[in-house]
């Protein structure tokens, strides 16, 4: 018999049919004549269930089908009496593959919390909320690489080990095989970096960007979809020190280009998950609102989890600029923590507040004062903002921050120069705008703030399958 997976059963199964059931034991459930065992193997959220008649299987065989104990039972498809279930197995052989000690096991079948479900993150892909986050998880990365594909752009692989800081924020983690008690010094008493392995100094990489748009200047319409690494210190439900980030990145593109792909980007994930991960989306629309009773009134946001994804698709987002928006936010009833004024970066409370309560849409922020963006971002005319934009996000904040890119050799090497970027670490960034510069415009997705989105989850650690936080890498 050819390997069938449970979700195969489920869909193409013939009642009369043989099958092999394979997969991990959710619960066991005894009777005086019958046990009742739901079985999942994690291709699909619903568990099927094998149905053991003591009279051709006696019990004394199933004293290692425990909870977590991965089976395989052969029997026979039939149609089910139960409430839940179209079909079930009458087993006919059970055979243990692996134990689990219930007295050890840590996943009960029960309601665990997600504080604890980090601690066991080698085992938390067995549950049903982790499995179906984990399913989105893979629908969203294909249907990413599915829409550039089918637009024209080339998938373009940019390094993680880089000798620049693309963002020039200075939050990168070192490369070196240098021996740290020992390393070898310059004469003034500074680590000799030329004795390190790629004879200078390397960090891993926090963007993709430069090296993107060395692509799209080459060949038009690139995007890339890899690892990033940022050593920032922030303990948030919303940062990560590594998470993935598609940045795609065009040539002749200018601000208005670049929101209309952010938008039409982001409305094109939303819907091809609400359309390919029906089954998963209905079980988190369900646990969000069991989610959503256990908090107080106010706090409760007032559409479910698919009420919300299908806002998004079915609404255009608000475009405004930083100024105006600062505007609103002084204007406020709402006392914030962080004080609002021209020229200090938004924190996420006043992005949600504009989000949340002020549009109540996705909201574009443009045209942010130079000093608190990138020094790559297009200089506007009136030389006090750039051609930035970041998309906001209801219950997320920023989820996309991308720009128009500064094409003007003078002008992007004095801002390299004014926030202590060193020229000879992106000379060859520089170097594009001397040979065939032209307008062009990218932004980065966070893809871990994407899944936070679709799957109505409230942390980040909860999205990604094996969290990278300060002081915690452990898987
Ligand atoms: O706004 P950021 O820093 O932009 C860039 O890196 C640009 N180079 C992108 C570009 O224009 N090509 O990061 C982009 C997005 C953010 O909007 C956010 O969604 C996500 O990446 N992000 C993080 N996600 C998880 N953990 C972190 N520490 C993140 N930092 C940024
Ligand atoms: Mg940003």
């Amino acid at each position: 018999m050819k390997n069938i997976f449970i979700k195969e059963i489920l869909k193409d199964g013939q009642i009369g049919q043989e099958v092999k059931v394979r997969g991990w034991v959710r619960t066991k459930r005894v009777s005086k004549a019958f046990a009742f065992i739901n079985i999942n193997d994690g291709t699909t959220i619903h568990n099927i269930q094998a149905v053991v008649d003591f009279e051709s299987i006696p019990e004394e065989q199933l004293k290692d089908v425990n909870t977590g104990a991965c089976v395989c039972i052969s029997g026979i498809l039939v149609a089910s009496e139960g409430s839940g279930q179209a079909v079930e197995v009458k087993a006919q052989a059970v055979e243990v593959y692996g134990k689990a000690d219930p007295e050890k096991y840590p996943l009960q079948p029960k309601r665990h919390s997600l504080e604890f479900l980090r601690e066991i993150a080698h085992l938390r892909p067995r549950t049903q909320t982790f499995s179906a986050i984990l399913r989105i998880r893979h629908a969203l990365a294909f249907a990413i690489h599915k829409y550039f594909n089918d637009r024209g752009f080339y998938y373009l692989h940019t390094p993680i080990i880089t000798g620049s800081d693309a963002e020039g924020a200075g939050e990168m983690f070192r490369v070196t095989t240098l021996d740290m008690n020992h390393p070898p010094k310059n004469e003034d008493g500074s680590i000799n970096y030329k004795e390190d392995f790629f004879g200078k100094e390397t960090n891993l990489t926090v963007s993709g960007q430069l090296e993107g748009e060395l692509g799209a200047m080459a060949l038009s319409k690139v995007y890339t979809f890899g690892p990033t690494f940022r050593a920032e210190n922030s303990n948030t439900s919303r940062h990560l020190a590594e998470f993935w980030m598609i940045e795609p990145e065009v040539a002749f593109f200018e601000l208005e280009d670049n929101m209309d792909l952010a938008e039409d980007f982001l409305q094109y994930l939303v819907a091809y998950a609400i359309e390919h991960c029906n089954d998963d989306l209905k079980f988190l629309d369900q646990r969000n609102a069991e989610e959503e009773k256990q908090k107080p009134q106010q706090e409760r946001s007032e559409l479910g989890l698919l009420e919300r994804l299908n806002f998004v698709v079915n609404n255009s987002f608000v475009r405004l600029t930083y100024t105006d928006a600062v505007e609103i936010l002084k204007n406020a009833k709402k006392k914030f923590q962080f004080p609002v004024d021209w020229g200090t970066d938004l924190q996420s409370e006043h992005e949600r507040y504009l989000v949340e309560k002020h549009f109540r849409k996705p909201v574009i922020l443009t045209n942010y004062p130079t000093e608190i963006k990138a020094f790559y971002m297009k200089q506007d005319e009136d030389g006090k903002t750039v051609r930035a934009m970041d998309v906001l996000f209801p219950g997320i904040g920023e989820i996309i921050g991308g720009s128009q890119r500064e094409d003007d050799y003078d002008k992007l090497k004095q801002r390299a120069h004014a926030v202590g970027i060193e020229e000879e670490s992106i000379w060859w960034y520089l170097e594009t705008r001397k040979f065939g510069a032209c307008p062009h415009a990218g932004f980065g997705l966070g893809f871990e703030r994407l899944v936070l989105f679709v799957t109505g989850m409230s942390n980040i650690r909860d999205v990604i399958p094996f969290p990278r936080t300060p002081k915690s890498a452990e898987f």
